[in-house]
């Protein structure tokens, strides 16, 4: 097995680089950051954070948005794209309040509607703190560079979320999972880029098998769609 990246290198950039993101504030409610991570899927984050607080002032808790009329949804959506995902926001909101609250495991968390591996994965470690790391774009990214995996996504995608995973399994990341997977996403968005990455400025760069090869800024590899 490969070594590990040192998940404390990770977090000592997080806590001095971390974003301010109106969802990363100290109440952690299960509900804003799912509706963070729903959002977050189509839309950049700039683009979300204005949009993410009119919601929550329009529907303040999952319950409100529960009872609201799918036309009322439907108008707050309106411009973030994909109506299906609406819907699936509202039928998982009215699953939710009916068992009184958001679960708080992974498993339980896939079984509710509209909730795939990345979400379920995502609210599981930044809501709950469970040490699961979701693979988002930023994710494939970092790992595939950090191991210098030259196998093609979409193929890649079970051994790239298998490595990451085991970063998590680090008492360090293990004891702040919430803040190492927000880490994750930060360094994929500012500083392991998909072009011209600044390795100079990585925690991780000394461990980072893609960089050593000379290989990082090319990585991940994509089957042609
Ligand atoms: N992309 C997806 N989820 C995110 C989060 N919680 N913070 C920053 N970027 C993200």
């Amino acid at each position: 097995l490969p070594p590990v990246p040192p998940a404390s290198a990770l977090l000592h950039w997080y806590d001095r680089h971390r974003r301010a993101l109106p969802w990363r504030e100290p109440i952690r409610d299960p509900y804003r950051i799912w509706l963070s991570e729903v959002m977050l899927q189509q839309t950049t984050v700039a683009a979300v954070a204005p949009r993410w607080r009119r919601f929550l002032d329009r529907f303040p808790s999952v319950q409100a948005l529960a009872a609201a009329p799918w036309e009322d949804v439907a108008a707050e959506w309106a411009g973030l794209g994909y109506y299906a995902r609406a819907r699936n926001l509202h039928a998982c909101a009215r699953a939710v309040a009916a068992r009184n609250g958001f679960p708080d495991t992974v498993s339980e968390l896939r079984a509710l509607p509209g909730i795939g591996a990345y979400t379920a994965a995502a609210v599981a470690a930044i809501a709950f703190d469970r040490p699961v790391v979701p693979l988002d774009g930023n994710v494939e990214r970092v790992t595939s560079r950090i191991h210098a995996v030259e196998e093609a996504l979409p193929g890649a995608r079970p051994r790239l979320a298998a490595l990451a995973q085991r970063w998590m399994e680090q008492p360090e990341a293990a004891g702040r999972p919430a803040d190492f997977v927000q880490a994750l996403f930060d360094l994929g968005a500012t500083v392991c880029t998909p072009r011209n990455p600044a390795c100079v400025l990585c925690p991780w760069q000394a461990g980072c098998a893609g960089r050593r090869a000379g290989i990082a800024g090319t990585l991940p590899r994509k089957l042609p769609k």
